[in-house]
């Protein structure tokens, strides 16, 4: 089978293609899925460059969406030619996370979805929403699952709510979506207007280019008629978090995600704690969420945005599109 192998620190130039054993049949309690789709997030960026510390020779991506092929001893959840996605964390089924780093995550602890045919335990799977495409489904492992936690699971979220999402990546995008889902207004910040207009056209309700407005925060308070926002979708980090404080109501949820300005930084302690928020590091979520998520996608028929589209031969023309931030939404492989 075709794979794609990450090479040290060579970074997205040194992606190679090889040829790998075919896995062969399912074992007791596994499913064989071939693999048609994955998407691009940040974290597989960080992999490929060798960022986040992952095996030489690792194949990367931790989105896979493809169809059922064989069905070992004991399986019942899947049936032979069902279309399935991707977990982000096979071992996180329901409650608490067992795990606080990407040990057991396809494509970074372990191989990822840049490949033509897998066997894997079940819970490494759950089922894709009907009708959706195979890249369609991809999206949903890493950039759905994280808005649908961070909104919905961790935030609460119900309608006359406000939003506040950070830029038009592929997690920001899915909040505006579960966002507007929910009965929410939703504030978008970008560095580009054309993108902003973008998500004009998807329902959002106020648009703010974060390059001009420095103090896009109070703005945000202005906008929300001086009460801030109830949700705030923290993807940038250090150099963002002061502002998202500012923007959030008092007594709001800030859903600290991204690390798109940097690992560590200054936190105004104060501020966040005189607006008494709730300030939340997660990572994905859970089986369960995943089961969840796939559920009311299918009752509201929602559908990811998908920007642009590559083949997997094309997969470091993908990254570079993704390193260059020109992409809206998510970007697909199609395998
Ligand atoms: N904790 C988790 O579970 C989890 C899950 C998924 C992703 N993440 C993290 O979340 C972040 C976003 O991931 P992604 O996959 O959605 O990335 P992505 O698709 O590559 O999106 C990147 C976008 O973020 C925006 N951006 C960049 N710098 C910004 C800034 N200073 N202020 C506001 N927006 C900024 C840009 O939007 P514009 O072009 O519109 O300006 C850019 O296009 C990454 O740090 C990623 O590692 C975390």
């Amino acid at each position: 089978m075709k794979a794609v192998r990450t090479r040290g620190q060579r970074g997205i130039d040194g992606l190679e293609m090889v040829n790998l054993p075919d896995p062969g049949q399912p074992g007791p309690g596994q499913i064989r899925v071939r693999i048609h789709a994955s998407s691009l997030n940040a974290h597989d960026l960080a992999v490929v460059k060798g960022v986040m510390g992952a095996a030489d020779g690792r194949i990367p991506m931790s989105d896979g969406a493809g169809v059922v092929e064989a069905i070992g001893e004991g399986v019942d959840e899947f049936a032979v030619g069902e279309h399935v996605v991707s977990t982000f964390f096979p071992d996180w089924l329901d409650g608490v996370s067992p795990v606080a780093d990407f040990s057991t995550t396809p494509g970074d602890g372990i191989d990822g979805y840049a490949r033509e045919v897998v066997v894997a335990r079940t819970q490494g799977f759950t089922q894709a929403p009907a009708g959706y495409s195979h890249a369609e489904a991809a999206t949903l492992t890493t950039a759905g699952l994280t808005a649908w936690r961070a909104l919905v699971v961790d935030g609460g979220i119900k309608a006359g709510d406000s939003v506040l999402v950070l830029g038009t990546g592929g997690v920001s995008v899915f909040a505006l979506q579960f966002a507007k889902a929910m009965g929410a207004s939703v504030i978008v910040t970008s560095s580009s207007d054309e993108k902003l207009e973008r998500a004009r056209s998807m329902g959002a309700d106020h648009l703010l280019n974060y390059r001009r407005d420095e103090n896009w925060g109070s703005t945000v308070r202005e906008l929300t008629g001086g009460r801030g926002a109830d949700h705030v979708v923290e993807v940038g980090g250090p150099a963002t978090l002061a502002q998202s404080i500012q923007a959030a109501r008092i007594g709001g949820h800030i859903a600290l995600i991204g690390v798109l300005t940097g690992v560590a930084g200054e936190i105004p302690t104060a501020a966040l704690m005189a607006r008494q928020q709730r300030l939340q590091g997660l990572i994905v979520g859970s089986r369960r969420h995943q089961q969840d998520m796939v559920r009311a996608i299918e009752t509201i028929g929602m559908r990811p945005v998908i920007g642009r589209s590559f083949p997997l031969k094309s997969i470091a023309d993908a990254f570079r599109l993704q390193a260059g931030g020109g992409h809206f939404g998510k970007i697909a492989l199609e395998i």
